[in-house]
């Protein structure tokens, strides 16, 4: 690994990333703005995207070809699904699909397009050193699948949806597309969420009161593993 990229979707979700360090380059680019730090000697650029797979792919693809990023790690908040979830657990994603993706009037799955699949994997090995981080930090995690939209989820109808047609465990708005691009892009990607909601009718309440508290466990077991990584 030579040069590592954190990214969030939300300002929220890397704030507590950026307070651990002291000295941040900031360098605008695509109408954004990207921060470069430096994490006990290895090159980090740190990034929120803003909400949404389009934005994702932009600053995931950007931080790779651009900045010339070789191992991707996202951090921030999801809904569960997984009815065993609560507000703050943590999951890592082994596979996630995009639940919003649908040309099934042409006989084809939902989340399936000619080309792609319906499920991208993420890289065994950074999860594999991050479930020893955990383990070594008291920290518990769920791996499992996770489903992305370009929608807020706040309905039991559609989150039912998602778990029957994906067998889910949490969702959100970016992680799917951003292993996309790392899938093809042959980047090593790792998706980690703390749950903020359950993304049924009170998911837009509870989003609002746990989107901090959960960003923030996710922020630090994340340079937790970009420690990790760094050390090996
Ligand atoms: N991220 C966090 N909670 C969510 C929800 N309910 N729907 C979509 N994305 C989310």
């Amino acid at each position: 690994m030579n040069k590592l990229a954190i990214m969030g979707a939300m300002e929220e979700e890397i704030e507590p990333l950026l307070e651990y360090f002291d000295d941040i380059k900031v360098t605008e680019y695509a109408d954004n703005k990207y921060y470069e730090v430096n994490l006990d000697g290895l090159e980090v650029v740190i990034a929120y995207s803003k909400i949404g797979k389009v934005f994702a792919s932009l600053t995931a693809s950007t931080m790779i070809e651009k900045f010339g990023c070789d191992t991707l790690l996202f951090s921030g908040v999801a809904g569960a699904v997984n009815s065993e979830l609560k507000i703050g657990d943590l999951v890592i994603a082994d596979k996630l699909c995009q639940h919003d993706l649908d040309i099934v009037a042409f006989g084809h799955p939902y989340g399936y397009v000619p080309g792609g699949k319906v499920f991208v994997d993420t890289s065994k090995e950074i999860r594999e050193v991050a479930k020893k981080v955990a383990l070594e930090n008291d920290i518990k995690v769920l791996e499992g699948t996770i489903a992305t939209g370009d929608q807020f989820v706040n309905s039991v109808e559609r989150k039912d949806f998602i778990l029957d047609t994906f067998k889910a465990d949490a969702l959100e708005m970016e992680g799917a597309s951003v292993a996309v691009i790392c899938d093809a892009l042959n980047v090593p990607c790792f998706i980690l969420r703390a749950i903020s909601d359950s993304a049924d009718h009170s998911a837009d309440f509870d989003f609002d009161e746990f989107l901090k508290s959960s960003a923030k466990i996710s922020a630090d077991y994340v340079i937790k593993i970009a420690k990790a990584l760094q050390n090996k």
